[in-house]
């Protein structure tokens, strides 16, 4: 069997590209660079929530030349439709201390920021050395909350996106790239 560059036959007749692989391959070299130099003397935790964040995870911590290491959390705040309740629930917590690490946070995309603030506020009881936060798109339009995003892939415009770890209904995740839909384009 031959391996080689996998290309996507079926493009889904979902959406437009918003960022092509290579967009955002480029973008998270960069971003892993910075983190190296940053955090060079004291390598954090690298805290990724699932199930969004994973995808670019991946890509990130092999960008990264710093020893660091990771961990996941899982949290709920969507269900199945495209708007943010508020609530936010810990389906699944780190398996490790984090007292006296550097964590950086990595997320998919923050939107109206809820879920992100509630993670904090959950993380900073366990009294980190520092919380930073890395997130491969930031939907600044509709911030509900106030939040410091430390590293930022690419700002977003206002419409929902599937692709490279981004879900609609928990599908679409393995898209290479991220497209944008329509609100009339979701079921
Ligand atoms: P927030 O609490 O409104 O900031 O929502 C954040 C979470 O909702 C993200 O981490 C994503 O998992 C999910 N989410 C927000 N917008 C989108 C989108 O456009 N596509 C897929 N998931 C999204
Ligand atoms: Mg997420």
């Amino acid at each position: 069997m031959q391996f080689g560059p996998v290309h996507w036959r079926n493009p889904l007749e979902l959406g437009k590209i918003l960022l092509t692989e290579n967009q955002i391959r480029d973008r998270v070299v960069e971003l892993g660079q910075r983190i190296s130099e940053d955090y060079a003397g004291d390598p954090p935790i690298l805290v990724n929530v699932l199930k969004g964040g994973v995808v670019f995870l991946a890509d990130l911590i092999r960008a990264i030349d710093i020893p660091i290491r990771i961990d996941f959390m899982e949290v709920s705040s969507y269900g199945n439709a495209t708007e943010s309740t508020g609530v936010v629930r810990i389906l699944e917590d780190l398996s490790q201390s984090i007292e006296g690490q550097h964590v950086l946070i990595v997320e998919d995309i923050i939107d109206t920021g809820h879920t992100l603030k509630y993670i904090i506020e959950n993380l900073e009881t366990r009294h980190p050395k520092s919380i930073r936060i890395c997130t491969l798109l930031d939907r600044r339009g509709r911030r509900e909350v106030d939040l410091n995003l430390d590293y930022v892939g690419f700002v977003v415009p206002d419409k929902f996106v599937i692709g490279y770890g981004l879900d609609l209904a928990q599908r679409y995740r393995n898209l290479p790239h991220i497209a944008v839909i329509e609100d009339e384009e979701i079921p």
